[in-house]
């Protein structure tokens, strides 16, 4: 992997830091984003300490919830990296109440679904550039039985912390299938995966109780190590070098949900994502 440059968000805990770690020991070249510079310090720190010879660690730092801030990275990326060959949309969090950022739009949404379409797109051509490349987004299960609210994007008439995760996440598969059409025949592939329940700072923002339920669940849930197995594996191996638009679990191929699985539902978040990262698209493609 000495040759392979990384790009990966949310690398500062987890399963973001179990997979850079893993992937630097096979001696790739790692581009960490974190939004805490002294979390992203320590990260990379570790990183290094895992690293195999030739394997490179360098930081980006931004935050995620702001369409400002994803653009700079992308101009930072573009300028640093001549080539790019993987790039880890994980970043993510769960809101437990509704909150809005910068931009106006709400937090979960923000940081799970358009930070990772904004960041991609505006990495697309440097992926392209430097096919075969891959674009590897951090999905889940709980996906299973969420719908888009196309009606309250926002989430303006009623918000659930948990549902409005799982909306996310549904988005992140309709985002990875409608982005791999796209991408069809220009060596650039785009998959995502389950990690399954792991132990990492998931959801420990969100008050003592919730901190609760996260400990009880911590003796059933997976090492952040195990979690980032599928990830690494969707990074490096040869086997999956030709699949696009396909979820994963543990190394195998699983059938999302329905609504997962609905073109014109991908087609039609695409397009709506793509109105709410106008603004910012727009003084990104100024600035560069
Ligand atoms: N844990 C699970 O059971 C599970 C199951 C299915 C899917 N997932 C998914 O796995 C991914 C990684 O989560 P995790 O479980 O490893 O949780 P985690 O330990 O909380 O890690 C989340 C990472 O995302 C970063 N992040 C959050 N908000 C950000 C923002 N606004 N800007 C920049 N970075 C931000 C965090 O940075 P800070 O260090 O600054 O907070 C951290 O590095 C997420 O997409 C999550 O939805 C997790």
């Amino acid at each position: 992997m000495n040759d392979k440059q990384i790009l990966i968000t949310g690398a500062t805990n987890g399963i973001g830091l179990a997979a850079a770690e893993a992937l630097a020991a096979l001696g790739a070249n790692l581009a960490i984003v974190g939004r805490s510079k002294t979390r992203t310090r320590i990260a990379s720190a570790r990183i290094r300490a895992a690293a195999g010879t030739g394997a490179t660690v360098a930081t980006f730092i931004a935050d995620l919830s702001s369409q400002d801030s994803v653009c700079r990275l992308a101009a930072e990326v573009l300028t640093r990296y001549p080539k790019l060959d993987v790039l880890i949309n994980n970043a993510g969090a769960m809101y437990g109440t509704r909150q809005l950022s910068k931009d106006g739009i709400e937090m979960t949404w923000s940081v799970n679904h358009l930070a990772p379409f904004l960041l991609s797109k505006l990495l697309l051509h440097r992926l392209k550039e430097s096919a075969p490349a891959r674009i590897i987004t951090t999905a889940s299960q709980a996906h299973q039985g969420a719908h888009i609210p196309f009606d309250d994007l926002n989430a303006e008439r009623s918000y659930r912390g948990f549902g409005r995760y799982c909306e996310t996440k549904l988005a992140n598969i309709l985002f990875t299938t409608e982005l791999a059409r796209r991408l069809d025949g220009t060596g650039v592939t785009a998959n995502c995966f389950h990690p399954g329940l792991v132990a990492t700072g998931f959801n420990r923002n969100n008050g003592l109780l919730m901190n609760l339920g996260m400990t009880i669940l911590r003796p059933v849930a997976r090492s952040a190590k195990k979690g980032a197995e599928t990830l690494v594996w969707l990074a490096t191996s040869p086997a999956v070098a030709n699949v696009s638009g396909v979820y994963f679990f543990d190394h195998e191929q699983i059938p999302p949900s329905p609504e997962a699985q609905d073109r014109e539902t991908a087609r039609r978040l695409w397009d709506i994502s793509e109105r709410q990262c106008a603004v910012s698209g727009r003084s990104a493609a100024a600035r560069s």
